[in-house]
């Protein structure tokens, strides 16, 4: 893997580069890449300077700060760092489940941090899948409905098959009848991923997706991400903790007390 320090890596955009004019290709963030070429169909997710600040009893609390990072179509990117360091936090800013106190995030050529609550849920609905690292499943709905929600609220065709398919996938295909709370972890995680992958979503989140998992279960369902970018294109941004698993992505995000302290570039192969 090769490291490159942050203020040296071409992902990275300096403060000044929004006020400069002239043209450059965004493959390369040069320091004169103005904001207007920043939509480029090679980035599917482009994030740039977001803060995150919240109040707590002590007082403000930055918990992202200026962070600017993207993620070209078809690419895998792991997010690290320590707990608290932001990870999750950054996650639902780019997903627009959350919104910045300050600094922009674009899929593709739209702007989601322009939208309001509802263009940005359905554009999310459109393009993009999360796995959250608390599953997030509704509690009245057995495996198979959770996995259909967002069948049905897409308005696809063979929702039921889709969805079935999606659980066998994950091996729950003996469970789809069961409620979360008949759950363990484990399956619950892979409930929680095959609604996420169901829709076949242009950009798939995951937050450490196999946190919950024993190895051999985990390393089946982190093949089965890489699997789906390899064979979907899907896009794919994962949080984790397991080395192995960043050095399989294209680019490593390294995230510190909310700071991006490292972008890293893995060479293209060779891929498992
Ligand atoms: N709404 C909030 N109010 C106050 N503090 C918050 C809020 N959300 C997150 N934080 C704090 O921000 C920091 C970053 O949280 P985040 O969940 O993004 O960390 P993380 O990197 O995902 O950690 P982990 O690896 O443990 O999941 C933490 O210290 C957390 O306590
Ligand atoms: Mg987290």
């Amino acid at each position: 893997m090769t490291i490159v320090r942050s203020e040296d890596h071409t992902d990275v955009a300096p403060s000044n580069a929004m006020s400069a004019a002239v043209s450059a290709p965004r493959t390369e963030w040069a320091e004169n890449t103005p904001l207007t070429n920043m939509t480029d169909a090679d980035f599917l997710l482009t994030a740039r300077a977001l803060t995150k600040k919240v109040t707590s009893p002590e007082g403000e609390l930055t918990i992202l700060d200026d962070v600017s990072l993207s993620v070209r179509r078809g690419e895998t990117a792991a997010v690290v760092g320590p707990s608290g360091a932001g990870k999750s936090t950054l996650l639902a800013l780019l997903a627009g489940l959350d919104e910045p106190t300050t600094g922009q995030v674009w899929l593709g050529d739209e702007e989601l941090t322009a939208l309001d609550e509802d263009g940005r849920a359905r554009l999310r609905n459109r393009q993009v899948g999360f796995i959250f690292q608390s599953f997030h499943l509704l509690p009245s709905l057995t495996a198979l409905e959770n996995v259909l929600l967002p069948l049905e609220l897409s308005g696809v065709d063979h929702e039921a098959e889709r969805a079935r398919k999606a659980l066998t996938r994950v091996g729950l295909d003996t469970r789809l009848h069961h409620y979360p709370r008949q759950l363990s972890g484990g399956e619950k995680q892979r409930v929680a991923i095959a609604r996420a992958f169901v829709t076949e979503p242009a950009l798939l989140f995951a937050d450490e997706p196999t946190g919950n998992l024993d190895n051999k279960t985990g390393e089946r369902i982190m093949n089965l991400l890489f699997e789906l970018n390899a064979a979907a294109e899907t896009t794919l941004v994962l949080v984790t903790h397991e080395v192995a698993a960043a050095n399989r992505c294209h680019r490593v995000f390294e995230l510190e007390a909310g700071c991006l302290v490292n972008s890293t570039s893995n060479p293209p192969t060779p891929r498992h």
